[in-house]
C-alpha cells in the first residue's frame, strides 16, 4: 500500500483550522512520511450547509494540496453525521434508546440505521462526494461513513421496529415458526401476527433472550445494509477500493464482523489500547489478531490509533516513551501495512480536545512528534514486510453470536463474560509464545495442529460437525466450559452439557456450579478454579486435572485419530494448552511473532532482553549472529537467515 514504507497515515479534520494551518500542515505531513490522509470523515454539515445547497470550495482546495504534496486520500463519503439541518426537519431519524427515548443530536451519529429518509439523505451525499472525486488521481482508498454502529448500533424507534419485523418475516419465513425459535410459549408471549412484533425494548422483568439475540443479528445487519448502499453509490463513480472502519475492540460487540468482511475491499480497524482491561497490551494483540482473521489471513490496516490518549476513558493514559513506536509495531508483527492515527493535530475544541494527536496541543517541539518520526523511519526500513502473511499453526475460535448468547440479562453467573474466557485463552497463549489464527465457527481448521474454543455457548449443528470432524481426522482442540449449549435459536441441547460437544469431548455436565467471587476450588496440581465449575460425569474420557476432591476438571477424550479436552473451570490455562499445542516459550514480557520470514520481537518489559536470532535485524540494520540485544521497550525485527 505505501510505496517505499509500511504505510503511515492519519485523519486529518481540515475543517477546524484555517488554510494557512493547511499550508503549514502539508509540509509537516511531508517532514513525518504521511502517505494516506483520511479527510471529509464528518464533512457534511460543511458540504451541504443547506438542503441540497453544495460547497465544495474547501474540500477541493484540500484534495488539490494533499494531491500536490504528493499524499494519498482516504475520501470519507462525509455521511457520519447528520448536519443541524436534516435532524431539525427530519426528527424522525433521531435514535431511540431501549427505554423509549430519543437520543438528540449535539454529539455525533445521531441516526437510526433503518431510517429511510436518513439513507436518502446519506445517499444523495455520496453520489455528489463519488461523482466529484471518484477519479481523482491522488484518490487511494474510500472510507464509508465512519465506525459504523460505534454509538448509534441498537435503535428502538419505529423505523428500526417496522425495518426489524421484514427482517424476522425473511429469517423465519412465518410468524409460527418464530413462535417456536423464540419459544413464546412460555410467559405468553404467543405472536398472532409479526405486526405484533416489537424491538425488544426494556421490559419490568428479563426479556425475551432469542428475541434480544435477533435483534442484535438484525441491527448488525442493517448496518451492513447501510454500507452496501453507500458503496453501491461510489461504485458507480469509481473504481478506487472502498471500505470502512471496524471496531473490533473490547467494549463494542453489536457488529457482527465475520457478516461484514466479504464485503470490504481491504479490512481496517480503528485499535486503542482500553485501560480499563486487566492487560491492555494482551488485548491489543488478540484485536490484531482478529482483524487478520476478518482479513482471510492477508494484511490490513490500522486504521486508527492514538499518539498517547484518549478522551473516552475513566482514566486516560498518556504512553510511556517508546510505546507509541512498539504499539504500532505490534499491530505491523500481526499483520497490518498501514499504521493510521487519529487525528493529524490536536483539536483546540470540541468533543475530543484532549484525544492526542501527532500533533499536540505543544506543538511539533514534542516527544510525541519525536517518536512519530522515529516511527515513520522505522516503517521506512520495514518496507520488505509489506505484504507479508503471519503463519500460525494455532487457531482460536470467535463468534460474535456467541458473545450476544453468553452476555445476555439471565446467566448463570454474572461474572462469566465471553470476552473474559476468550481473552483469558488467546493471553495464555500468546505467554507460551505461540502465534494464533482467529477464526469464526464452521472454518477450514484442517491446517491447524490445535484449535482452542473458549466460551463457545452458541453453535450450529454444522460448526459443531466441523469441529469433531477436524479432530476425528487427528486434531487437538481444547474446548472450554459453557461451550455448546444453545442451537442458533438460544434454545438449549437438551439431554445435559456440553450439548452439541457431548460425544466429542465424552463428558456430561448434570448441573453448572458457578462459584461466589473470592471463592475458590483448589486443585491437585497447587492451582486453584474460580468463578465457574461443573457437575462433571465421565462417559468415554479421562480426568487430566482434578479438585483436591478428585472430581474432573479438565478432560481429554480420544476421539478418532484426534484429541478433545475439555476445561470445565477457570484456571492458569497455560497448564492445560502447554500439553496440547506446540509451545515455544518465551521470556517474560516478552512477545515473538513470525510474519513471513521476519521474527519481531517485542519487549514490553523494563529490562533488555537477548533473543536468539540469525539474520539482518531491520529497526537498526545491522546483522545478527546467534542473538538479538531487544533494549527495555523497543521492538526488534530479524529476517531470518534461511
Ligand atoms: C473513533 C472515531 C474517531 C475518534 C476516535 C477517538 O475511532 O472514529 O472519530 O472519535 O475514536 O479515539
Amino acid at each position: 500500500m505505501g510505496g517505499d514504507s509500511v504505510l503511515l497515515g492519519c485523519d486529518y479534520n481540515f475543517e477546524q483550522w484555517s488554510p494557512a494551518v493547511w499550508r503549514e500542515d502539508m509540509a509537516l505531513m511531508r517532514e513525518a512520511g504521511v502517505g494516506l490522509v483520511a479527510i471529509n470523515v464528518f464533512g457534511w454539515s460543511h458540504l451541504e450547509p443547506r438542503p441540497g445547497e453544495y460547497d465544495f470550495a474547501a474540500l477541493d482546495e484540500i484534495v488539490e494540496l494533499l494531491h500536490e504534496a504528493g499524499i494519498g486520500i482516504n475520501l470519507g463519503t462525509g455521511t457520519a453525521s447528520p448536519p443541524p439541518w436534516l435532524t431539525r426537519r427530519h426528527p424522525e431519524v433521531l435514535p431511540v434508546t431501549a427505554d423509549g427515548t430519543t437520543r438528540y443530536p449535539g454529539g455525533r451519529q445521531a441516526w437510526c440505521p433503518s431510517s429511510p429518509v436518513f439513507r436518502e439523505h446519506a445517499l444523495r451525499l455520496t453520489e455528489q462526494v463519488a461523482a466529484r472525486y471518484g477519479d481523482h488521481p491522488a484518490l487511494a482508498l474510500w472510507h464509508v461513513s465512519n465506525e459504523l454502529g460505534c454509538h448509534n448500533a441498537l435503535c428502538y424507534c419505529e423505523a428500526g421496529a417496522a425495518a426489524f419485523r421484514v427482517w424476522l418475516e425473511q429469517r423465519h419465513g412465518t410468524v409460527e415458526a418464530l413462535n417456536r425459535a423464540w419459544g413464546t410459549a412460555f410467559w405468553s408471549q404467543r405472536y398472532a401476527s409479526f405486526d405484533e412484533v416489537q424491538p425488544p425494548r426494556l421490559a419490568l422483568s428479563v426479556r425475551n433472550p432469542a428475541q434480544l439475540l435477533d435483534f442484535q443479528r438484525f441491527s448488525s445487519d442493517a448496518l451492513l445494509a447501510h454500507y452496501r448502499a453507500e458503496a453501491a453509490v461510489i461504485r458507480r463513480h469509481s473504481r478506487a477500493r472502498i471500505t470502512t472502519n471496524f471496531m473490533v475492540t473490547a467494549h463494542i460487540r453489536a457488529l457482527d464482523y465475520w457478516s461484514w468482511a466479504p464485503d470490504m475491499d481491504v479490512i481496517a480497524n480503528d485499535h486503542y489500547l482500553d485501560h480499563r482491561l486487566p492487560d491492555p497490551a494482551a488485548e491489543l494483540s488478540f484485536a490484531a489478531d482478529l482483524t487478520r482473521g476478518l482479513a482471510g489471513g492477508r494484511p490490513w490496516m490500522l486504521m486508527e490509533t492514538s499518539t498517547g490518549a484518549v478522551n473516552w476513558q475513566p482514566y486516560n493514559l498518556a504512553k510511556e516513551p517508546g510505546q507509541l513506536v512498539r504499539d504500532a509495531l505490534t499491530h505491523v508483527a500481526r499483520g497490518a501495512d498501514a499504521v493510521c492515527f487519529f487525528q493529524w493535530r490536536a483539536s483546540a475544541q470540541g468533543a475530543e480536545k484532549f484525544h492526542s494527536a501527532i500533533v499536540p496541543h505543544a506543538g511539533t517541539g514534542t516527544a510525541v512528534w519525536r517518536e512519530v518520526l522515529e516511527l515513520s523511519a522505522t516503517l521506512r526500513r520495514l518496507r520488505e514486510v509489506e505484504g507479508t502473511t503471519v503463519e500460525a499453526d494455532t487457531a482460536l475460535v470467535f463468534s460474535w453470536e456467541s458473545w450476544w448468547a453468553t452476555d445476555t440479562e439471565a446467566r448463570p453467573s454474572q461474572d462469566l463474560r465471553y470476552l473474559d474466557q476468550v481473552h483469558a485463552a488467546h493471553r495464555a497463549l500468546r505467554e507460551l509464545g505461540v502465534t494464533v489464527d482467529v477464526v469464526a465457527p464452521g472454518s477450514d481448521l484442517s491446517r491447524y495442529r490445535a484449535v482452542v474454543v473458549p466460551c463457545l455457548h452458541l453453535v450450529s449443528d454444522e460448526d459443531a460437525a466441523t469441529l469433531g470432524a477436524y479432530v476425528e481426522r487427528g486434531g487437538r482442540a481444547v474446548i472450554t466450559f459453557y461451550s455448546g449449549i444453545v442451537d442458533p435459536d438460544d434454545r438449549v441441547r437438551l439431554g445435559g452439557y456440553p450439548g452439541a460437544f457431548r460425544d466429542l469431548l465424552g463428558v456430561v455436565v448434570e448441573e453448572f456450579a458457578p462459584l461466589l467471587p473470592g471463592q475458590e476450588k483448589p486443585l491437585r496440581n497447587g492451582g486453584r478454579a474460580t468463578v465457574w465449575t461443573e457437575r462433571l460425569r465421565l462417559t468415554t474420557a479421562r480426568t487430566e486435572e482434578a479438585y483436591e476432591d478428585g472430581t474432573p476438571a479438565v478432560t481429554r477424550n480420544d476421539f478418532g485419530a484426534g484429541q478433545a479436552w475439555y476445561v470445565s473451570t477457570v484456571l492458569d490455562l497455560r497448564d492445560v494448552l502447554v500439553k496440547v499445542v506446540d509451545a515455544p516459550g518465551t521470556q517474560k514480557d516478552t512477545e515473538v511473532v513470525r510474519r513471513g520470514p521476519y521474527v519481531f520481537v517485542i519487549n514490553h518489559g523494563a529490562k533488555d532482553v537477548e533473543h536468539p536470532a540469525t539474520g539482518e535485524e531491520l529497526v537498526t540494520g545491522q546483522p545478527v549472529t546467534g542473538s538479538v540485544l531487544v533494549p527495555a521497550g523497543a521492538v526488534r525485527v530479524i529476517r531470518e537467515q534461511a
